[in-house]
């Protein structure tokens, strides 16, 4: 229940935004009117950096939605590199979800804590399937007492033919080592003066501590924008599902993802208005107190109040709006905006974040979904459309590329968990899969919502997320006014 306060802190915020108390309404539903602008051109732009949680900040308010079709490795690093957050998806079996969290903390890692090794008298062989399995180009060679001999890269044995060959006999001997704890800036001029891409650390034993690459030291001037922690590292997001009962199994997923450093767990559900929520939530409180988590889906304020006072740090907003959805089928749900805009004023009564969840569509959307007070939006769709996304790409009659995108609870997403065992029984669809062009790569695809979003942004005079929120105001529109607006070829 909502307290009077809360009641009235909502009517407040509609009112001055513009939006309807009496009905609900969703993105294409209002418009922005411009406001005076100092901004001389929106290429002055280039601020776009959201708080999510109390520890974390993005670079970008974009997060990649935790579907199958959606978030593999490839998308996550790539959009991490472009200062998103990806989210894994809860319902990949728990070895894929780790291989998939592990992977992405490796990726352009400035520090690798625990590198991958090989002993020299390994053949080439087992080199290069490690190398394989972790698509990387280089092994530190360690003896019986892990202690670093030498460094086994591609191009050591890019000519041998014979697979059974020593890596020991193949592998670079000259190796130049520093101390466990080298700064990052001694670490570069090292690397810089050697010439080498790889720097294993070794602890006081002489046994291998660590490893600094250059790829990772040196990736700012390539990825300004990239999620990463103090370490260099990506910032990795762990998953979860709730089920009818939370588990034993439900805790053991994730301390295996925690003790691969997540910084985040996102605890998911289509109906997280709910006593297995409560119960999860509850648990994993208790048993991991310092991991923020979101949880969701909810999509009203007493949804949202529910999920803050039992634990939540930021809360996922949306049932029905996305583009493979079918909730609203069972005529529940409510429309994307009002949605939105009533949780955020929860989450800042509770000092807490949301993230709007489905159905952006346009730089426009997601621009709207920040001025209701969203600090990240959640992207399926658009990011399914990446040429890294999970979904295999084929093409279509008139030979364009294009790409699956799968409801999570649509027949064929059902039909492929319980083929794994993941589930018992098939349950009437809530989603859809849709068929949908490839459209360029991540980058492409988040430059142009950036684009877009900086060009609404001058419009309204905001030069910031922040002055977005403060000065955004909708006026309702028409369905003629909303068609007026759209341009087909
Ligand atoms: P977009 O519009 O970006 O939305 O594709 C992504 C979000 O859609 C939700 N989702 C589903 N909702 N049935 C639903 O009702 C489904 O099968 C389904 N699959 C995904 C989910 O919240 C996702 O992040």
């Amino acid at each position: 229940m909502l307290t009077p306060a809360e009641r009235s802190a909502i009517k407040e915020f509609f009112l001055s935004k513009g939006l309807p108390l009496e009905r609900a309404v969703t993105f294409s539903d209002v418009t922005l009117p411009e406001n005076y602008s100092r901004i001389r051109s929106r290429s002055e732009i280039d601020d776009f950096s959201t708080k999510l949680a109390q520890s974390l900040r993005l670079d970008i308010p974009i997060v990649s939605a935790n579907m199958e079709s959606v978030t593999g490795l490839d998308l996550a690093t790539a959009l991490e590199r472009e200062g998103g957050l990806a989210f894994p998806p809860q319902t990949l079996p728990i070895k894929e979800r780790l291989h998939l969290i592990h992977m992405l903390g490796r990726a352009d890692s400035a520090l690798i804590d625990r590198p991958l090794t090989i002993n020299p008298e390994h053949p080439l062989r087992d080199a290069k399937e490690l190398m394989d399995e972790f698509d990387i180009r280089s092994l530190v060679v360690v003896d019986k007492q892990n202690k670093p001999v030498g460094i086994l890269s591609t191009r050591d044995w890019l000519y041998e033919e014979d697979d059974g060959k020593p890596v020991g006999v193949l592998m670079s001997k000259r190796l130049i080592t520093a101390p466990s704890g080298t700064s990052f800036k001694k670490a570069a001029a090292i690397l810089r003066e050697n010439k080498i891409e790889k720097l294993p650390l070794v602890g006081k034993d002489g046994k291998l501590a660590g490893l600094i690459t250059a790829n990772g030291l040196f990736y700012k001037s390539r990825h300004p924008r990239a999620t990463r922690d103090e370490n260099g590292r990506f910032v990795r997001a762990g998953s979860i599902g709730v089920g009818r009962k939370f588990t034993p199994r439900h805790l053991y997923e994730i301390e295996t993802q925690a003790k691969e450093g997540i910084s985040i767990l996102l605890v998911d559900t289509a109906r997280a208005f709910s006593v297995n929520t409560e119960e999860a939530v509850k648990k994993i409180k208790k048993a991991f107190p310092k991991l923020p988590l979101v949880v969701g889906n909810v999509s009203t304020a007493e949804g949202a109040k529910f999920l803050f006072e039992t634990g939540a740090d930021v809360v996922k907003v949306g049932q029905g709006p996305g583009f493979a959805c079918t909730t609203r089928m069972v005529g529940v749900g409510i429309p994307q905006l009002t949605a939105i805009a009533e949780c955020s004023v929860i989450a800042a009564r509770y000092k807490k974040s949301v993230i709007g969840d489905g159905g952006i569509k346009s730089p426009g959307d997601l621009a709207k979904a920040m001025i209701v007070g969203a600090k990240a939006v959640m992207l399926g769709n658009l990011l399914a459309r990446a040429r890294e996304s999970a979904s295999q790409t084929f093409v279509d009659e008139e030979n364009r590329p294009v790409k699956n995108y799968v409801g999570s609870a649509s027949f064929a997403a059902q039909l492929q968990r319980y083929h794994r065992g993941d589930l018992d029984n098939i349950r009437r669809p809530e989603g859809v899969t849709q068929t949908v062009p490839v459209t360029g790569t991540v980058k492409e695809i988040v430059g142009d919502l950036l684009a877009g979003l900086s060009s609404t942004m001058a419009y309204l005079g905001a030069g910031n997320l922040k002055e977005l929120y403060a000065k955004g105001k909708f006026v309702a529109q028409t369905p003629a006014g909303y068609i007026e607006g759209v341009k087909r070829p």
